[in-house]
């Protein structure tokens, strides 16, 4: 076993090698088998049947809607259950009454955290740092498997190139090498490296294929798209997340090439089992059965045949399997192999959970009351919130003393309910720390903290409903816009330092939550202006949930800190980084552009035909706009610490690599400021002339390091002609020779250069 700092066990990386596997498969293959032999036709098709739970108390499941489906064997698995009695007596029925005995599996979505919250998926890949996100889907996994999940629907991979769409929070931003990183440590912080110890929990991969390039970022709109981008740019992430071991996928909503995921033959069974050898199972999202019939693909019988002939296992909801497929084998329009075979991938994953030897493996009620948000897993959370922080704009205003007095302004400063961010099904809101409770705690008695709310988060009462739903409430103030603005000017006067939480809600982002405008609401901003009227230095905390259009903010105001929204402890966080306890280090793993006109938006453009001359901002008959700049307002990679980093130039062990050969790129990076400090040291590359158009640049390699002041290190990168492939226009995986450009460092945008060639 090995420790970490915060008291976490991580599991000991035990590799299984290849003959052990074999004999593990033959016996798990036996155990199927012989299962299956004994199950009826209609016990199979109820495996393949994932229904919502219903809401039942503890102590009544038997009596609930769901009871005699499970009894029936109608039912593979329920999802969102909260609470091990409650689990554990659901499973009591389905071992107890069943005629199979056959043990449900449960499902949650832990996107980021179960009750100890972390921050945002979009917030935890701006850590760049891979061993906090895999530690943080680790204390995920203990806790959620304390209390009965086995499965979570998580990491979900979707690249995300449209800040419109609002479930870019949900994701690792705009590049697949970075989000591939990001899926691979997610699935071992779940997983680990055996599914059936008790503190494990299966993964789940989503939404396969392409969700995230819903067309003009609204949610659940069409895609459509080159395959060639599809292999280079949208599905390394799922293919990495697949070769880390995920034992589940999700069918995403959307089309691909016409035909909706879960229908897609080609995208389920040819590139992900084929091509990619995934063996575990695939689910269907929410009701994606029956959405098939909007889609127009046929009536029920007819798309829940599609789904299983395309390689789906699982019905999440829409009982389109278990309605139909018996049915749809008498017409010959199924057979009873592809039943079998989807049956058997469910059986197979719960047999590698453990829940054949042990249906109650993961409903230890004493587990579930101890290791659900504890002190050490909260302390890790609070350290995970403080790197996932971007300091995007710094005029000598932070960090800030603990001393004088602090007004302390905005709708989201006293708003603990809103800390944890969209997707926190197993959260207690009201238990999160607040920013004005975390900077209370921090100054303690040495500095004042004086606090108006100054705004409500709209002037349009319905939009704020809309934006503060299921329990997120930021208790909206009944008085007048002008009425709040004084009252937050009257202590602003009598204050050092004004620092403004603005931005948006927690549910103006996530699902279903996508958005035209990503300004910060009028209200805010008008507020925001009288501040800066003032004089006094002001520090803006910015809530979002997605890059927003801060063109304005980032000329006007002093001090702009992201904070997206940092999980149950943001409050200490942010206090932690406001006041300098730590220094700030996150890096945009998404754009901020300047305007939604821009969108999408990402640093690994193509050059196209008429790319803008150096140094221009607009040329007649070149490829921008007339009225903004192609640049972003903050780009790729950038994020800003409280001490400065001086990159020396790139040095080259040899700028030619020999097919399968290497060369290495190296900088020394050297601290020049007063605080101990993190960065990313960003390796891009681009390829100048291929057999189809090659992006600007793209990210090869990252690697964060810590220096003290006066410190220097050297960072070196590994070139070879691994790292130089892509997917051609046969889709064939090939590094082609050549000449390159190689990029090293602070952001996408400020690097300096060198050349090499591939012979
Ligand atoms: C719909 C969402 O798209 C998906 O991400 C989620 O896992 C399921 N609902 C289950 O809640």
């Amino acid at each position: 076993m090995k420790f970490i700092k915060a008291g976490i066990v991580l599991l000991a990386t035990i590799h299984m090698n290849a003959s052990a596997q074999t004999v593990t498969d033959q016996k798990m293959n036996k155990f199927v088998d012989a299962l299956m032999a004994k199950m009826t036709l209609d016990e199979k098709i109820g495996q393949l049947n994932l229904p919502q739970a219903g809401d039942f108390t503890t102590g009544q499941a038997s009596s609930s809607n769901i009871a005699q489906k499970i009894q029936e064997g109608s039912v593979g698995g329920l999802f969102n259950i909260k609470g091990v009695e409650k689990i554990k007596d659901v499973q009591k029925i389905a071992v107890e009454k069943s005629r199979l005995k056959i043990p449900l599996i449960f499902g949650m979505d832990v996107i980021h955290g179960y009750q100890t919250t972390f921050p945002i998926p979009l917030g935890l890949s701006c850590s760049w740092d891979m061993p906090l996100i895999e530690r943080s889907a680790r204390v995920a996994a203990i806790e959620a498997s304390a209390q009965g999940i086995n499965w979570t629907f998580s990491p979900m991979v979707d690249i995300s190139r449209d800040a419109r769409w609002g479930r870019a929070a949900e994701g690792s931003g705009e590049d697949p090498f970075l989000g591939s990183a990001i899926a691979q440590a997610m699935v071992r912080g779940y997983q680990g490296d055996d599914l059936s110890r008790k503190n494990t929990i299966m993964a789940c991969v989503k939404h396969f294929a392409l969700y995230g390039a819903a067309e003009a970022g609204r949610d659940y709109n069409t895609t459509d798209m080159s395959h060639v981008r599809m292999y280079n740019e949208y599905f390394p992430p799922y293919k990495a997340a697949v070769d880390a071991g995920a034992g589940s996928v999700m069918a995403s909503f959307n089309e691909v090439d016409g035909v909706p995921a879960t229908a897609n033959r080609w995208l389920m069974t040819e590139v992900l089992r084929n091509q990619w050898k995934f063996n575990g199972f695939v689910v269907t999202d929410y009701t994606g059965i029956p959405e098939m019939i909007a889609h127009g693909l046929g009536d029920l019988k007819t798309v829940s045949a599609l789904s299983l002939k395309a390689g789906v296992d699982m019905d999440m909801v829409g009982e389109g399997f278990l309605g139909t497929i018996k049915e749809s084998l008498k017409e010959g329009t199924l057979t009873e192999d592809q039943i079998n075979m989807a049956c058997r991938r469910i059986l197979e994953a719960k047999y590698k959970l453990g829940l054949f030897d042990d249906p109650y493996r993961y409903c230890d009620v004493k587990r579930g009351k101890t290791e659900v948000f504890t002190p050490a897993f909260r302390k890790e959370a609070r350290q995970t919130a403080t790197q996932s922080f971007v300091l995007l704009k710094n005029d000598n205003v932070l960090p800030l003393k603990k001393q004088g007095t602090i007004a302390l302004v905005g709708p989201l400063a006293d708003a603990a309910e809103n800390m944890t961010g969209t997707w926190s099904v197993a959260a207690e809101f009201s238990k999160s720390v607040s920013v004005i409770q975390g900077l209370k705690r921090a100054v303690a008695d040495k500095a004042k903290i004086l606090y108006a709310k100054g705004a409500n988060l709209t002037e349009d009462a319905k939009l704020e409903e809309n934006a503060t739903m299921f329990g997120k409430t930021l208790h909206r103030d009944g008085r007048t816009t002008e009425d709040l603005k004084q009252e937050a000017l009257k202590i602003a006067a009598q204050a050092d330092v004004i620092v403004a939480a603005m931005g948006e809600s927690a549910e103006m982002s996530g699902e279903s939550s996508s958005r035209t405008n990503l300004d910060i609401p009028d209200v805010q901003k008008d507020l925001l202006k009288e501040l800066l009227k003032t004089g006094k230095p002001v520090v803006l905390l910015l809530f979002c949930g997605r890059p927003m259009t801060i063109s304005w903010e980032s000329k006007n105001v002093p001090a702009i800190l992201n904070v997206w929204f940092g999980g149950s402890e943001a409050g200490d966080a942010i206090a932690d980084v406001l006041f300098g306890d730590v220094n700030p280090s996150g890096k945009l793993s998404m754009s901020f552009p300047q305007s939604v006109g821009q969108l999408p938006f990402y640093y690994a453009q193509k050059n196209t035909g008429r790319p803008l001359p150096e140094g221009k901002w607009f040329e007649k008959f070149r490829s921008n706009y007339l009225d903004v700049s192609n640049d972003a307002v903050y780009p790729f990679g950038y994020g800003l610490s409280y001490t400065t980093f001086e990159y020396s130039q790139i040095k080259l062990s040899d700028t030619t690599i020999n097919r399968g050969g290497s060369i290495t790129a190296s900088v020394r990076v050297s601290n020049k400021g007063n605080h101990d400090g993190k960065e990313v040291v960003q390796l891009y590359i681009r390829d100048m002339v291929g057999s189809i158009t090659r992006p600007v640049k793209e990210l090869k390699g990252f690697k964060k390091i810590s220096l003290k002041p006066g410190e220097s290190q050297d960072v070196s990168f590994t070139i070879n002609e691994e790292l130089l492939k892509f997917y051609n226009g046969d889709l064939k995986y090939v590094a082609e020779p050549g000449a390159f450009k190689l990029f090293i460092g602070t952001n996408s945008r400020d690097l300096s250069e060198a050349n090499f060639n591939l012979l």
